[in-house]
């Protein structure tokens, strides 16, 4: 797969830094940088616990689907998924087919702590939030595995953790 005709997808659990590195690592390889989150936000005009609330969670994830499907650039670009998007049927297959998968990873009390500073994230809204946070990632941890490269962000600078995936990408 030659490298500069591609996207570069950033998977992984909620909290695991895939906006904040996606950012950081576009520049460094001259691509454009696309967070699904976001986008989702910017087309349905709400936020995503918006639309959680509003249409449920099987209309974002058909969002997330029509994104990566249809709604973003084929090349050059580096985006980074919601934690969920890989977790669909099928959707890591689709990501493989179009690019790199790297895949960060972050120990559970790690998620915890990055994940409470802001309340954005309608699935870990639960009374122990903890527990909600094993549970999932015990569902999808066999999928985050199958995606191939993975980056390790624990107690790493965003520097740090840059380099590393650029090596992986290259
Ligand atoms: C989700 C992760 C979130 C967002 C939504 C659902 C998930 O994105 O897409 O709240 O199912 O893991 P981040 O991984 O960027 O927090």
């Amino acid at each position: 797969m030659n490298r500069e005709d591609v996207n570069l997808y950033l998977v992984g659990f909620m909290g695991t830094g895939k906006s904040t590195v996606g950012w950081a690592v576009a520049p460094r390889i001259g691509f454009r940088c696309l967070d699904s989150d976001q986008e989702i936000e910017r087309l349905q005009g709400c936020t995503v616990p918006e639309i959680f609330e509003r249409e449920g969670e099987g209309a974002f994830r058909a969002m997330e689907r029509e994104f990566i499907e249809r709604g973003h650039p084929a090349t050059r670009t580096v985006v980074s998924c919601g934690g969920g998007l890989v977790a669909q049927p099928g959707m890591l297959d689709e990501l493989l087919g179009r690019g790199v998968v790297v895949c960060l990873h972050a120990s559970l009390e790690t998620i915890l702590e990055r994940t409470s500073r802001r309340q954005n994230r309608p699935l870990l809204e639960a009374e122990d939030r903890f527990a909600r946070i094993r549970e999932l990632y015990a569902a999808r941890e066999p999928v985050y595995r199958r995606a191939g490269s993975l980056v390790l962000t624990d107690g790493r600078s965003l520097p740090d953790v840059v380099s590393h995936v650029i090596r992986v990408w290259r």
